[in-house]
């Protein structure tokens, strides 16, 4: 290793909004080390891949990844590899590290993100590999600086874990037993952004709508919705994700009630079967899944409802797999994230009889993106010759001359504008509805 340190960096994210929440964390405490980004891993000083565990391919990509480096490595050898996030609390993934990766550096996992900057200084004091996990911990680490990724919108962590024990979910494993944050710290950090710029965040957990049940004062998710609502200068508050089994009347009501909550929920739903959602652990059938989604549509005007949905669980059947087109059909999602069903080691699905062949997981997915497609072109009709409000977000990703968006109830807006109002909300009338996004221009 050389004397002067090479402090540039390139951080690597998969998997969910935690992920990328944490990332910013991870670069926030790097920028106050004196860091600064790169995207070329070449020349970078270090790489931090933070990791997701969520489905099998994550983890075959990643080795492929991590694999990479061992030539990277040849052409910049005083390049230092960290590896963190989900899959590092996988004791086996952990292990095929120490057997096979010597190129990887530092370790660390979910619950010990807080002691990068001292493992990092631990390795370049040593230059011995530095392998530190913790099984879990006993809350949330308040304070760590963040490096946001835009100024106008940011994401905040109300809480950390999960306690549903889905079967064929890894996340409980990885991310420990659910923790709330106290509402007083929630409420300070999204004033201090307000103060910062921020018109917009969005409230994060694993179950946002379970916020609260591990505090015994019986503040909830609807109280923290509506404390969050009354600060002066924000104008949008988006949350995710919501659990069925979690979604009472009263956050309903506080959704319908805040003017700055925004009309979209995303209800993570899973199959239309209640045979399959038993054997999932879901905690709701299929006729409660309908009625819930149809008081949502009655209370909250104009709500966007999107949600998740797996197929291909062990021993879901044809049968089975219509139920989930007909709960799609019914419930008129806007938009879904499917997922073929991923084996996770060391899940109870893992280990249940009558897997699904892949190629039938495929033709099923094939087909229910299709009716997600329709039910989701016609939910985006009814904006065709609205005007709407939008936060604009910047540059069109396809043309550098439109600009891009989202309206309060989540909708991708593209149109015609000026690059001056990125990071305000202007109106923008849409002229054409789109399957996955809205067109328009600025009025
Ligand atoms: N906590 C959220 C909930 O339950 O609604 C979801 C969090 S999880 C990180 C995101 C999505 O990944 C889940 O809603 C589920 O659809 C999907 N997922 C989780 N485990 C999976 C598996 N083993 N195979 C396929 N999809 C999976
Ligand atoms: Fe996984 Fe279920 Fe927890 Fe969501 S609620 S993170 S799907 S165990
Ligand atoms: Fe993946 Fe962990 Fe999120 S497993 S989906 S990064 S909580």
């Amino acid at each position: 290793m050389t004397n002067s340190i090479n402090k540039t960096y390139k951080m690597i994210t998969y998997g969910c909004q935690m992920n990328e929440n944490d990332s910013e964390k991870l670069s926030g405490m790097l920028k106050a080390m004196g860091y600064t980004p790169t995207e070329d891993e070449t020349t970078a000083g270090l790489v931090v891949m933070n990791t997701c565990s969520v489905r099998e391919n994550a983890d075959v990509r990643f080795f492929g990844n991590v694999g990479n480096f061992k030539h990277i490595k040849k052409k910049n050898p005083d390049l230092i590899l960290a590896v963190c996030g989900c899959m590092m609390q996988q004791p086996q993934i952990v292990k095929k590290i120490k057997e096979d990766n010597p190129q990887v550096d530092i370790v660390f996992g979910t619950h010990n993100l807080h002691r990068f900057p001292e493992l990092l200084a631990n390795y370049q004091a040593s230059g011995n590999r530095t392998i530190e996990i913790y099984d879990d911990d006993d809350g949330l680490i308040e304070n760590l600086p963040v490096d946001r990724r835009y100024p106008f919108k940011s994401y905040v962590s109300i809480m950390k874990g999960c306690n549903n024990f889905c079967t064929y979910c890894i996340v409980p494993y990885t991310r420990g037993r659910e923790v709330s944050r106290p509402h007083e710290k929630i409420i300070d950090e999204v004033k201090a952004l307000v103060a910062d710029g921020c018109l917009e965040v969005t409230l994060l957990g694993q179950n946002v709508n379970s916020y609260g049940n591990d505090r015994k004062d019986g503040y909830g998710f609807a109280d923290l919705l509506r404390d969050v609502n009354a600060i002066e200068g924000l104008e949008r508050i988006r949350f995710m994700t919501s659990h069925p089994k979690d979604m009472t009347d009263e956050v309903i009501d506080a959704v319908a009630a805040c003017d700055k909550v925004c009309p979209v929920v995303h209800l993570a739903v899973q199959s239309g079967s209640t045979k399959v959602l038993k054997a999932m652990h879901r905690g709701y059938t299929k006729e409660k899944i309908i009625a819930l989604v149809e008081k949502m549509h009655k209370r909250i005007p104009h709500v966007a409802i999107t949600t998740d949905l797996i197929v291909g669980f062990p021993g879901e059947t044809e049968t089975d797999f219509e139920e989930t087109l007909d709960i799609v059909r019914r419930c008129h999602f806007d938009a879904a994230f499917s997922f073929l069903y991923s084996i996770r080691t060391g899940t109870p699905a893992a280990k249940m009889p009558d897997q699904i062949p892949e190629n039938i997981k495929h033709e099923r997915l094939n087909r229910l993106l299709k009716v997600l497609h329709s039910e989701g072109n016609e939910r985006n009709l009814w904006f065709q010759d609205q005007t709407v409000d939008v936060l604009v977000e910047g540059k069109s990703t396809h043309n550098e001359d439109r600009l891009t968006g989202r309206t309060m109830n989540g909708k991708l807006v593209n149109f015609d504008g000026n690059a001056a109002t990125i990071g305000t909300i202007v109106p923008v009338h849409i002229d054409c509805a789109r399957t996955f996004s809205l067109d328009g221009h600025a009025v």
